[in-house]
């Protein structure tokens, strides 16, 4: 088989940062065809030579483990190529029909890692030079679009010149072995599913917490902000996994109907709710691993007047027999205490108490999804050091947890989230990637906030940089009765 991979940024921020890696590890393990090439393209002046030397510079960079040795990076290099194009001109994408048809390959991937505004031009070139064969795929990144009108003119024109089964909206998450795991633990073991639901639940939680800040991508996220990096997509992605119902098999429609019946039945916002449930934050500047690190306003590329949030709290609900009444918060933000992304369902305690036990402490299954992954299951035990109050009618218990940690069950060297869906994509598996229907929803349910956001003057609190965010996600939650995981 042959594998033409164009890789449209080519030399822009997530192929440095993640596809030229992921790329490296599917050749080492093997997983790509016999002829590939990957062809980097971007405005960029380089020839093959350069563009190797400068993926070589990266794959210096990453974890040892992961480094290619001096001869394994020359047999990959003989897979890269660059090819200098500018998206508007149709010229350009002659050139690029003419490259691809010296290899005729069986199939031909086009990754779109540019800015989202340049989605639409660029499938319209591609039809125009008839590179939309239907051996063709289209990977899109998030986020596509900045809002509902236009992530449906992005999806109607994608639509025009390729069909659903060749367009890939990735959503890196999805790929995850820890998002993975949240699958085979609710479809492919019988023990939580009766557990699953509002009767045994009392809420659940979703942290993806980052304790770096934008780093070069000042630019970027000044326009984008948190709820459309993380929210719209990643976030709403997980809670999806975690509250649909089993789907029928595991065919790409059959879970991503599941998916959307969930994002529809979001309990849509109020003026009044978004007030009161949803927290927008923006670092101010704060210590960090025991660094003074820069607030978000004097990053690079950041308008120093910036309102973009870089925090955001916020309760959900769906509106369904299953879920109606169980609070899901969802947290995420940059520069917190910690890398910690995590999901905590809470039990509701025991519904009569023979036994003493800690204040508030019920069961608790934690999902941790990176930088550890695995599984805890909090329970209440009676240790060796309650035997003289065991006498007492009332003996008090103690919390303890189960604890799975699937990179020391596995090995941490599992297939990692770019390499599993760049290998889903060359394979035209579609489970793993969202349909514009889901995307839609989910653009529909974030909408009334981005515009309460817009309309209100008060724009976001500022929190130190490696603290849990503003207080008032704290607030927010304690309103309910609840607290954040590491508060209680
Ligand atoms: C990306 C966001 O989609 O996900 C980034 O644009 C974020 O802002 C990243 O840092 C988080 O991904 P991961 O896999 O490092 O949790």
């Amino acid at each position: 088989m042959s594998l033409d991979l164009v890789l449209f940024g080519g030399t822009g921020d997530l192929a440095w940062r993640k596809l030229m890696p992921a790329l490296f590890q599917a050749f080492r393990h093997g997983s790509l065809p016999d002829n590939t090439r990957i062809i980097g393209v971007a405005r960029d002046d380089l020839s093959d030579q350069q563009y190797r030397a400068l993926m070589r510079g990266r794959l210096d960079q990453v974890d040892l483990a992961k480094r290619p040795s001096p001869q394994e990076f020359d047999r990959f290099a003989a897979l890269l190529h660059f090819l200098r194009m500018d998206l508007s001109k149709p010229d350009d994408f002659r050139r690029l029909a003419g490259m691809l048809r010296q290899q005729q390959a069986d199939s031909v991937v086009m990754y779109l890692a540019t800015a989202p505004s340049l989605f639409t031009a660029a499938c319209e070139q591609l039809a125009a030079a008839g590179l939309n064969t239907p051996n063709t795929r289209v990977v899109l990144e998030k986020p596509l679009g900045s809002d509902l009108a236009s992530n449906r003119a992005i999806n109607e024109t994608v639509r025009k010149v390729l069909r659903e089964n060749q367009i890939f909206r990735i959503d890196h998450y999805l790929g995850k072995p820890s998002v993975q795991n949240l699958f085979a633990l609710r479809f492919g073991n019988a023990l939580f599913e009766p557990l699953w639901r509002r009767e045994t639940i009392a809420n659940i939680q979703i942290t993806i917490a980052e304790d770096f800040g934008v780093e070069k991508r000042g630019a970027f996220y000044d326009n984008t902000g948190a709820l459309r990096d993380m929210v719209q997509n990643h976030a709403l992605q997980l809670v999806c996994a975690l509250a649909m119902e089993p789907p029928i098999n595991a065919h790409a429609d059959a879970i991503r109907d599941e998916k959307l019946k969930v994002l529809r039945s979001l309990k849509p916002w109020t003026g009044e709710d978004i007030g009161q449930h949803v927290v927008r934050g923006q670092y101010a500047a704060g210590i960090v691993g025991g660094e003074a690190v820069p607030g978000y306003r004097d990053e690079a590329g950041v308008n120093p007047q910036s309102t973009t949030e870089t925090f955001v709290a916020l309760r959900a609900e769906i509106a369904n027999w299953r879920w109606a009444g169980v609070p899901f918060y969802i947290r995420t933000g940059k520069r917190l205490a910690a890398r910690d992304a995590r999901i905590v369902i809470n039990f509701r305690p025991a519904p009569h108490a023979i036994f003493r036990s800690p204040n508030g402490d019920a069961n608790r299954l934690v999902i941790h999804l990176q930088p550890k992954d695995g599984l805890e299951l909090h329970l209440l035990a009676q240790g060796q050091e309650n035997r003289q109050q065991a006498k007492t009618l009332a003996p008090a218990l103690t919390p303890v947890h189960l604890d799975l940690d699937f990179d020391k069950r596995f090995g941490s060297e599992r297939v990692g989230a770019y390499e599993r869906l760049l290998l889903d994509v060359i394979d035209g598996r579609l489970n793993l990637f969202v349909r514009s229907d889901e995307q839609e929803e989910a653009w529909r349910w974030v909408e009334p906030v981005m515009d309460h956001w817009r309309q209100d003057p008060s724009g976001p609190r500022p929190y130190a940089a490696g603290t849990w965010g503003p207080s008032a996600a704290s607030a927010m939650i304690a309103r309910d009765g609840h607290c954040w995981s590491e508060e209680c």
